[in-house]
């Protein structure tokens, strides 16, 4: 009788449990602000070069002492192998291939291995010990890796099959006597083959787990400078197609150590089924706002040029003077003028195709620094500017460049009383494109960094801007 109230509150705890599942799930769906796309002939790529690392790591592994014993006849035998060192391995035919919706699927076909070691056997009657070469031919491996995503947002890989085949193994002793130690290699053959097919799949294993923790403290929160962070952790799990591996990241700007709530959300968009190039990336328009948001709330898009960083010519109250007349009669003297040019509320970011533009709202007060270096105000205007941003990509980092498009001024206050402010926008103009222009554009040369790929440098690269987001596509040059 008492069971089935206990049964209920059993099934509610799961019904509980789904439903936690499905917020999960539905958490985890968030759409991304960065695409990366790796392609097949990225993936061909990169499997020459982990050949060859992975080349280097075996020659350069010690392992372990192994030894043996086999009955024969009435006595036993005992043979010990020590020292043991791969001298030449070969990988004749390697492919990576894509399962879609599965994983990556690792062939390795025909390798040849030549190991070098010290060998040791001996029973009650005789005991000799040499050199010995062993060479392993005929030597296949299939594994399936599977991609997936951590709790944390750091790409995972783990191996979920691995078949071994060794069709040839040759053992050859060499030292004092060997000629009769040699009618034992048999033994050593059987030995070596079981060790294969016992170790090589868990050997393997151990490597993919080391790449896999190697990704799992893979910095995905990634400083751009003093100001700002970008977080590149995963939204959802790598998604294996035909031809290429696409991954979704987060690609949200933050100031450092702060993360203040921003009012943008990431627009689901794809990217075109291309995979001409080894790598793709794109960057949305939430990206680029994020990024935006974090530079405003700490104040970067905030100015003040005075006579010390205006290089091209000295702004005085005579300068203004000439234009406005209010100006040179409060100031028979002419004294230096400082401007304060602060971003009223969020730049906006817009990505159209083929352009890509930046609207900022501020305000610009104009300030007389007297001798006593006090400032009096002069009058406060309210600018709008749209920029064209002209994107390069220079040492792994993605550098704008702004070009002015149009702006507009209104005066917003003035203790000068009322002018007509179409007389200052040539003169703004003119300072627009001299000072403000070219002083944004060194803060822009920081530039927005890419995902931190070791010693991965890129080339070719192509970019183009499309509807919310912009691409680019690059091949990739390893520098060791
Ligand atoms: C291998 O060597 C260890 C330590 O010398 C010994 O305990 C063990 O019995 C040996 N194994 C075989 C199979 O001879
Ligand atoms: C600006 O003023 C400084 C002194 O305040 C002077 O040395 C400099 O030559 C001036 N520059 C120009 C372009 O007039
Ligand atoms: C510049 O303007 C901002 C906003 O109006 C103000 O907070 C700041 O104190 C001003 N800076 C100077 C040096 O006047
Ligand atoms: C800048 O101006 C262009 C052309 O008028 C317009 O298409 C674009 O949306 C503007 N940019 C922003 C961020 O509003
Ligand atoms: C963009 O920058 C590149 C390199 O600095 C330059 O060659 C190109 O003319 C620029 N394009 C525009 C539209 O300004
Ligand atoms: C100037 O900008 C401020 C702040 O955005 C706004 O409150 C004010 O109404 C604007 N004045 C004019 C004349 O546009
Ligand atoms: C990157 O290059 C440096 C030398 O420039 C080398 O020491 C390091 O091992 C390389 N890293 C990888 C992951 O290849």
């Amino acid at each position: 009788m008492a069971q089935g109230p206990q049964r209920k509150g059993e099934m509610m705890k799961v019904w509980c449990f789904i439903l936690l599942l499905s917020w999960f799930t539905l958490q985890l769906d968030a759409n991304p602000g960065l695409k990366v796309r790796i392609t097949q002939k990225g993936l061909d790529f990169g499997k020459e070069i982990g050949m060859e690392i992975l080349k280097e790591r075996i020659k350069e592994e010690s392992f372990p002492d192994w030894n043996d014993s086999e009955k024969f006849g009435l006595s036993e035998i005992n043979y010990l192998l020590s020292g043991i060192r791969i001298d030449t391995i070969e990988f004749r035919n390697t492919a990576i291939s894509l399962i879609p919706g599965t994983g990556i699927k690792l062939t390795i076909e025909n390798a040849y291995v030549i190991i070098k070691a010290n060998w040791n056997i001996r029973s009650w009657m005789f005991k000799g010990s040499g050199r010995t070469t062993v060479v392993i031919s005929g030597l296949s491996i299939t594994a399936m890796l599977v991609m997936s995503m951590d709790s944390t947002g750091h790409p995972s890989i783990s191996l979920d099959s691995c078949q071994m085949i060794a069709s040839g193994v040759e053992v050859k002793l060499h030292g004092k006597n060997s000629w009769f130690y040699n009618m034992f290699t048999k033994f050593l053959k059987k030995s070596i083959h079981r060790i294969l097919d016992s170790n090589s799949c868990p050997n393997l294993r151990q490597e993919i787990e080391i790449i896999d923790m190697e990704l799992r403290i893979l910095q995905i929160l990634i400083q751009i400078d003093d100001f700002a962070q970008i977080d590149y952790s995963l939204v959802k799990s790598p998604a294996v197609f035909q031809s290429y591996i696409d991954l979704d990241l987060q690609g949200t700007t933050y100031p450092v150590g702060n993360y203040p709530a921003h009012p943008y959300v990431p627009v689901p968009f794809a990217l075109q089924d291309s995979s001409d190039s080894m790598l793709y990336l794109a960057v949305s328009e939430y990206s680029f706002q994020t990024t935006v948001f974090a530079y405003y709330t700490t104040g970067a898009f905030n100015i003040i040029i005075t006579d010390e960083v205006c290089s091209y010519f000295n702004i005085t109250t005579e300068t203004f003077g000439s234009i406005i007349p209010e100006v040179a009669q409060y100031y028979a003297e002419s004294q230096p003028v400082m401007l304060n040019l602060t971003a009223t509320k969020t730049p906006v970011i817009s990505l159209q195709t083929d352009a890509f533009t930046i609207e900022i709202h501020g305000s610009m007060e104009v300030l007389a620094v007297l001798p006593d270096a006090t400032t009096q105000s002069l009058f406060t205007v309210n600018i709008t500017t749209n920029s064209s941003i002209n994107l390069t990509l220079f040492d792994q980092k993605l550098i704008g460049s702004l070009c002015l498009n149009r702006f507009q001024l209104s005066l917003a206050d003035s203790n000068l009383g009322f002018f007509e402010i179409s007389l200052l926008e040539n003169f703004f103009s003119y300072i627009l494109h001299s000072e403000i222009i070219p002083s944004a554009n060194a803060k822009l040369t920081k530039g927005f960094p890419l995902p931190n790929l070791a010693n991965i440098s890129l080339k070719k690269p192509f970019i183009k801007v499309e509807q919310g987001y912009l691409w680019i596509s690059a091949d990739v040059n390893y520098e060791q």
